[in-house]
């Protein structure tokens, strides 16, 4: 076996330990500058790290999503053999290799046109202005709790165009796909968190049956006309496709949410500059991205074949992972990258990834934001973080909080 033990990290990375997780930002920094690929044998798995570095592996051919490529991935079962959740991530965009994912990617492009998102917009401000009418107006409220944790999913089911009355059912589907996948779990603990798949499952084809037998122009809709070279895509996977959505868009978009007020509360001048020039909106979400709300663990890849990186040899089945909050505070892009700015040029940002697999979320993630923003601050104009912040410190992935305090300071 090779002796990694000079570009071992193990010794100071530890993205589960509450340091990181209260301030990731020294062992970020510490990461770019001295290792630009290291071993992490915690996660039996390569780390890349730095702008450059990880765009040149986002575009590397031989390093795929495809989790059965790893050396250490359980057998693949047979699809007869699999539950529900399991032919869910069986059809789900990151895992598929190449040729199916450019295939399912391009019928599922059309259903995410800025057409729909802009139709999308008008439903966030109904949903968000709902969600605030129930908080009402309150001395102080847990924003992570009543605000970040659930207008992500709501988002999404209204894109999917649930009923209202079966948003708990749907929600049920949501956390089961994002719980379900975390690799630490044991099976009884998996079973509990996909106990609510097969219902959601029922749901969803309910809703494309009624809408193959009266399409609209909606977003399931388009998913059923959808068509490429007289491929088109079966209930099952536009089922994986709203797992996919799911458990890429609604994790993802609840730290941003509370990470975007946390930072805005805590940089006054920043939020003033916000409030006096609402165009700034879009710079804030992205600076937001860029400073803190990447999750602990990066994007996983899994080597096709022997490959070189920064002169080490990556053998065919090992995983390499690109801990891409790492090119956020890269200093060749970022000019103090330790500062807040929201004014800061983004052009070069890869938080929404790059290359085949780059979000196809980014439009509906950026306007639901906004939205929620808005009425925020039309609510609160004189909102001030609260005392309290409780993190998730098991979350699998993110540097997520539970209790997000915040005072409106109304008489
Ligand atoms: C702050 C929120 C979000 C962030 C930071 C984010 C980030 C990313 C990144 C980095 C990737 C590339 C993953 C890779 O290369 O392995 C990705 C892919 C993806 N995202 Fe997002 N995303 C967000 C929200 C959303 C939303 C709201 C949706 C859907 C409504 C969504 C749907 C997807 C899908 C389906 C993919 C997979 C695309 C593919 O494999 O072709 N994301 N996202």
């Amino acid at each position: 076996m090779a002796d990694h033990s000079s570009i071992s990290v193990d010794h100071f990375f530890d993205p589960s330990s509450k340091d990181f997780i209260h301030n990731p930002v020294p062992t970020l920094e510490k990461l770019s500058a001295e290792f630009p690929i290291a071993r992490f044998e915690s996660w039996q798995s390569w780390l890349v790290t730095g702008h450059q570095n990880i765009i040149s592996c986002l575009l590397d051919t031989r390093l795929s999503t495809d989790f059965n490529l790893w050396e250490y991935a359980p057998a693949k079962k047979a699809p007869e053999d699999m539950d529900a959740f399991e032919r869910l991530m069986n059809n789900n965009l990151f895992f598929l290799d190449r040729k199916n994912h450019l295939r399912l990617r391009k019928l599922a492009l059309p259903a995410f046109s800025p057409r729909i998102m802009e139709q999308m917009k008008d439903r966030f401000k109904v949903l968000v202005k709902e969600r605030f009418d129930e908080i009402g107006a309150p001395k102080s409220f847990n924003f992570a709790a009543e605000i970040a944790e659930i207008v992500p999913t709501q988002a999404i089911a209204s894109l999917v165009g649930i009923p209202r009355e079966k948003f708990p059912i749907f929600d049920s589907l949501a956390y089961g796909v994002v719980r379900g996948i975390n690799p630490m779990l044991s099976p009884e603990e998996r079973q509990e968190a996909i106990k609510g798949v097969p219902e959601g499952l029922d749901l969803l084809n309910e809703l494309i049956d009624e809408r193959r037998a009266n399409p609209g122009d909606d977003f399931l809709s388009t998913l059923i006309l959808a068509e490429d070279e007289g491929s088109k895509l079966s209930n099952l996977e536009m089922c994986a496709l709203v797992g996919a959505v799911l458990g890429a868009g609604s994790d993802t978009a609840v730290d941003l949410h509370s990470y975007l007020i946390k930072n805005l509360l805590q940089h006054p001048a920043q939020h003033e500059a916000l409030m006096a020039d609402s165009n700034l909106v879009q710079g804030a979400i992205s600076e937001t991205l860029r400073y803190e709300s990447s999750g602990k663990t990066g994007l996983a890849r899994y080597a096709a074949e022997d490959i070189e990186i920064q002169g080490h040899q990556v053998k065919k089945g090992q995983m390499v992972q690109l801990i891409t909050s790492t090119a956020g505070m890269d200093p060749l892009i970022y000019n103090d990258p330790e500062k807040f700015d929201i004014q800061r040029d983004h052009d070069k940002s890869i938080s929404f990834g790059q290359g085949p697999h780059y979000c196809i979320g980014v439009t509906l993630v950026r306007s639901q934001t906004e939205v929620m923003l808005q009425e925020l601050f039309k609510r609160f104009p004189h909102l001030t973080l609260g005392n309290e912040i409780v993190y998730d410190y098991q979350h699998h992935n993110a540097r997520r909080m539970d209790v997000m305090m915040v005072n409106t300071n109304i008489n």
